[in-house]
């Protein structure tokens, strides 16, 4: 027995994180991912951590009787911080698919009606409604979820997930989603969900007129704007939320929001939204663990530590230093294209998805922490570093890269020069 509880503190013993570094018994890593985009703080936090402990010699569960007036006091703190008509937080989840859910649940008892509209290569979770609406069918193709009345609109344009300032596109290419609607439905539309940059889907920067056309078409329909912020929000592009910054044309009914908003990764997610659409009653939407004492130990620290550390500064500070030296890459190594993105969440693409593996493997080998994913094409690889991170941090993961793609370079040569 105590072989088997010394095998387990061997296992997860290994592995000590400190801000954006990962030791894992025998390297240091620079995480440039922050986790699993969730580490805004990266894996440690020493104000978080203090308040976490005090809080686990308080206690670590308390019923939503006793927490309502907490999750209260936190949108109080949230409010500056809220785009315009966001006023009311529902505060009952652990997950960004659980909220998702109670975002889609507020949408369809407010409306009367079932269908969500979202886009192709969108992720908004793995439950299996969320899986159902997320575009891409790969995680699909053993289970049906399906939501009555739901349908997938294309990314616009695919020259979004390239570079290209996103601001210069034309307008016209999202005419088609008012068809899709009038033609394409039985008009059971209950909302619209759109995360405000595409995060798995390969960090597709979407145009700010796409943003406004999509207000105006839900609007005209009378559909629900969800803003899935699950990825974008607590920092990540800059502003609090992208929709108070970049996308802030969305206007959402609703922001739902969880991975970065525990800080150091302790799980928490919530539904932030205009007070019409406050129509659940606790028992249509809540979880055990929702709101529990930890978790909102955690948010309320995260809000306190983004401000009064500044790192929404920080970050707008160092998004052009970060894109500048990612563009410098690009003009380097062949094998990088299209890089893109804004605050710290960038992302660029590599010629296929083995090629996009094989980066991620040599990356790791030198010591930094990049991921790629099975969305999209498969071939993006995403530079997501914790928004504690200053220049020098950035410089680190610069040089990684560029050597990472050196040794690409060059075993991908030497395999050519084999096969002739
Ligand atoms: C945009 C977005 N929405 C929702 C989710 C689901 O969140 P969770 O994994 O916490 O359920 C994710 C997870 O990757 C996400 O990226």
């Amino acid at each position: 027995m105590n072989s088997r509880n010394d095998e387990f503190e061997r296992m997860i013993g290994r592995y000590k994180g400190d801000g954006p570094y990962l030791h894992d018994g025998e390297r240091v890593m620079i995480d440039a991912a922050s986790g699993t985009f969730n580490l805004p703080f990266g894996y440690t936090h020493e104000r978080l951590t203090n308040k976490l402990k005090q809080q686990l010699d308080r206690c670590t569960h308390l019923s939503s009787a006793y927490t309502k007036p907490i999750a209260e006091h936190i949108l109080q703190r949230l409010k500056p911080h809220l785009p315009e008509g966001i006023d009311r937080l529902w505060l009952r989840d652990v997950s960004g698919s659980g909220a998702v859910e109670g975002a889609i649940r507020m949408a369809q008892k407010y409306t009367g009606r079932s269908g969500v509209i979202s886009l192709f290569m969108s992720h908004h979770g793995q439950s299996l409604a969320t899986a159902s609406i997320s575009g891409n069918a790969f995680r699909l193709q053993h289970f049906s979820g399906y939501i009555d009345g739901s349908f997938k609109i294309p990314v616009p344009e695919s020259e979004l997930a390239t570079g290209q300032n996103p601001q210069a596109l034309d307008v016209d290419h999202f005419s088609a989603l008012e068809d899709f609607i009038s033609y394409g439905s039985t008009g059971n539309i209950a909302c619209l969900i759109v995360e405000p940059v595409l995060g798995n889907g390969g960090n597709i920067v979407l145009p700010v007129e796409f943003y406004r056309q999509v207000r105006e078409i839900c609007n005209k329909y009378n559909i629900v704007l969800i803003a899935d912020e699950v990825q974008t929000g607590f920092g990540r592009t800059g502003t609090f939320f992208a929709t108070t910054g970049y996308a802030k044309a969305l206007k959402p009914d609703i922001i739902v929001f969880a991975k970065g908003a525990g800080g150091i990764g302790i799980p928490t997610g919530g539904i932030l939204m205009n007070h019409q659409l406050d129509v659940l009653e606790a028992y249509e939407h809540s979880n055990t663990s929702g709101a529990n004492p930890l978790s909102l130990t955690a948010l309320h620290e995260t809000i306190a530590i983004l401000e009064e550390e500044k790192l929404l500064e920080n970050v707008q500070r160092n998004e052009r230093y970060l894109r500048d030296a990612l563009l410098k890459l690009q003009t380097n190594h062949p094998l990088i294209t299209n890089v893109r993105g804004l605050g710290y969440m960038f992302g660029f693409d590599t010629p296929s998805p083995e090629i996009a593996v094989m980066a991620i493997d040599i990356a790791a080998q030198l010591g930094l922490i990049i991921r790629g994913s099975r969305y999209g094409k498969g071939r993006a690889i995403k530079v997501r570093p914790p928004l504690t991170c200053d220049t020098n941090h950035l410089d680190e993961i610069i040089d990684k890269l560029d050597s990472t793609f050196t040794r690409l370079e060059q075993k991908l040569n030497t395999t050519q020069e084999a096969a002739r």
